[in-house]
């Protein structure tokens, strides 16, 4: 099976954190099964280039960055910032065609974006803006975590709303009775994803927010979870005293949160997962974003542990059949969207190239 019939190419990724480019450190990393180098060169500008030297092979992130430059440290090959070879030590000429691939990279809201695809197609209007990640309104700490599971299984997760009393019960969900009271949400299905709004009313807080406003007065909730293709979640979540009428308008005394996750493949089974989660009060209090923060780790490390086990089932057989039920309507539409996208790419390519894409497939 080709990586083609796995992975949308088209598209903008989540290659890093700017903070993991600091100090001109050179960070190697697989990307939709590429192995990508990316630094931030002296003059701020951010590189991503094929991780492989054109010469013999060797490692560029095992290099030395010089500038915006890399050079092999292997045997002395200098690149620019665009992938082409300038130097050959003991060599007048270096022969024009001679570099290794760059990727079109931005760096934007402390996120560094990637264009694995079609260099034509990358267009940086497509990137998704996210205003709460740039505003000072708003503090969280910012963290990566490494999963051993396909990109579309954790995609599913966070599209499966009924999995939270049992996986988080005591972390970010609430009870296993809860599970059984509420019904599936409705989800309003998007051309590039989808948009579920939840309202929970007159219940106690759960133990995320308990810890950090240490109070267990009956809350109003809302939660609104937002997905778009290939894997880019947002829940936005409200709290106001049970009965203030926030379902009316009145936000006063609101604490908000804005939770931003990014999964980026790094191979068919494993993925690359970026994450803030921030909040919008107390924002002098720093211990506010670490408890979160914690208590984030905690709920994420509950879904790894059953996401990489099924991981486990589905690589013992890959033929292991899905029954759905009733809540999984988001997740299933939300797999539809992104598999019509990645085949109307490969449509797309088998037409164009097809001789390109005979050899992908081999
Ligand atoms: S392998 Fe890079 S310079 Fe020889
Ligand atoms: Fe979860």
């Amino acid at each position: 099976m080709a990586k083609y019939d796995n992975f949308l190419m088209d598209c903008w990724y989540v290659a890093a954190w700017d903070h993991e480019l600091i100090d001109g450190k050179l960070l190697a990393r697989t990307i939709l099964e590429e192995p990508v180098l990316l630094y931030k060169g002296d003059s701020g500008k951010v590189v991503a280039l094929d991780n492989r030297c054109c010469h013999r092979g060797a490692k560029l992130s095992n290099g030395r960055r010089e500038g915006d430059c890399v050079r092999c440290m292997y045997h002395g090959l200098k690149f620019d910032a665009t992938g082409k070879c300038i130097q050959i030590p003991g060599q007048d000429n270096v022969p024009p065609k001679m570099g290794v691939k760059s990727y079109p990279v931005v760096e934007r809201d402390h996120l560094i974006w990637i264009w694995m695809g079609d260099v034509a197609k990358a267009d940086v209007a497509k990137i998704i803006d996210i205003p709460y990640l740039r505003d000072p309104a708003w503090r969280g700490m910012a963290d990566y975590m490494h999963y051993d599971a396909d990109y579309r299984l954790i995609v599913d997760n966070l599209s499966d709303f009924a999995h939270l009393a049992f996986v988080h019960t005591h972390t970010l969900g609430g009870s296993e009775e809860y599970a059984f009271k509420t019904k599936p949400v409705a989800v309003e299905r998007l051309e590039n994803g989808f948009r579920v709004e939840r309202w929970s009313m007159n219940s106690g807080p759960p133990p995320f927010h308990r810890k950090v406003v240490r109070n267990d007065a009956p809350l109003d909730r809302r939660n609104i979870g937002l997905m778009h293709v290939p894997g880019i979640f947002f829940l936005e979540t409200l709290f106001t005293l049970a009965g203030s009428g926030a379902e009316q308008g009145n936000l006063e005394g609101a604490r908000q949160y804005r939770n931003c996750q990014f999964f980026t493949p790094e191979t068919r089974s494993s993925t690359h997962f970026f994450w803030n989660y921030l909040h919008d009060y107390q924002l002098d209090d720093p211990t506010v974003a670490l408890s979160l923060h914690d208590s984030m780790v905690a709920g994420f490390l509950e879904d790894k542990f059953i996401i990489e086990g099924q991981q486990e089932v589905l690589d013992a057989d890959p033929d292991f059949k899905m029954h759905g039920i009733v809540s999984d309507a988001p997740l299933a539409h939300f797999r539809r969207v992104l598999q019509m996208r990645i085949d109307e790419e490969r449509a797309a390519r088998a037409t164009v190239h097809p001789a390109a894409q005979m050899a992908a497939a081999a």
